[in-house]
């Protein structure tokens, strides 16, 4: 972040107000006088104004990304693969993914700051509603249909009801929106399993009623403070 934008943010004076203190020499970075407008403060970075320490205050950020495939979604990777922290280009703020999505799953991915709406979008109990959009190999059964509307045993426990809608059917693949409430370890993928037909592709194209629209692949913005409220009332609904 800018110099001046972060004295800003601080609540020190307007932007152009700041940018004149710090032509003044009243601004210091790590004990150092900086006289350079634009100079870039990083996060760790001790920045005093008149000799007072200053601190940024907590700010939540909400963003919404259209992960690629080829990403994970920890935030480190033991084998040094891409994170979709690398298509985030925010050094102000330390953000996380809430929940995951598989390496070859792209999408709609939530990412914050705010460990609270983590929690709570990611507790078992909420059940927020999740929608994809499936492509399998081939033309897809109505007894399959049946049993990914109804559920399937995975791991001895059945998922809940889904919602499924053909979106287009051929002999060669289907492609299919499947609403599940549940986030258990690659359970769409295991679903499709489960009644032969292997995932050729999979993006989750909403979350709750908060969907990707034109957000292009690898791009991300931020949530609206409509979104954001209505992701919180929706916990609170939940509770
Ligand atoms: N289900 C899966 O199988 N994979 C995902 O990434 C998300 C849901």
């Amino acid at each position: 972040m800018r110099l001046q934008k972060y004295l800003a943010s601080c609540g020190i004076a307007s932007r152009r107000k700041c940018e004149a203190y710090i032509l003044e020499g009243k601004v210091t970075v790590n004990g150092e006088v900086i006289r350079t407008l634009g100079t870039q403060v990083e996060e760790g970075d001790e920045v005093c104004f008149c000799g007072n320490k200053l601190t940024l205050k907590e700010e939540y950020v909400y963003y919404m990304l259209n992960k690629p495939v080829g990403y994970v979604t920890t935030v480190q990777d033991e084998k040094q693969r891409q994170t979709v922290l690398d298509l985030i280009h925010d050094e102000m703020h330390r953000v996380f993914p809430v929940g995951r999505l598989d390496y070859n799953t792209s999408g709609l991915l939530l990412l914050t700051n705010d460990g609270n709406l983590t929690y709570e979008l990611t507790h078992p109990k909420h059940h927020v509603n999740k929608c994809y959009e499936v492509k399998v190999k081939g033309s897809l059964s109505e007894a399959a249909k049946y049993a990914l509307r109804t559920g399937i045993v995975l791991e001895g426990k059945k998922t809940y009801p889904a919602e499924l809608k053909v979106i287009k059917q051929s002999e060669k693949s289907t492609v299919f929106h499947l609403t599940i409430h549940e986030g258990r370890n690659r359970q769409v993928r295991r679903m499709c399993e489960a009644v032969d037909y292997p995932v050729l592709s999979l993006k989750r194209i909403s979350v709750g009623k908060l969907t990707l629209g034109q957000l292009e692949v690898g791009a991300y913005r931020s949530l609206t403070p409509k979104e954001v409220n209505y992701l919180k009332k929706m916990n609170h609904n939940n509770h």
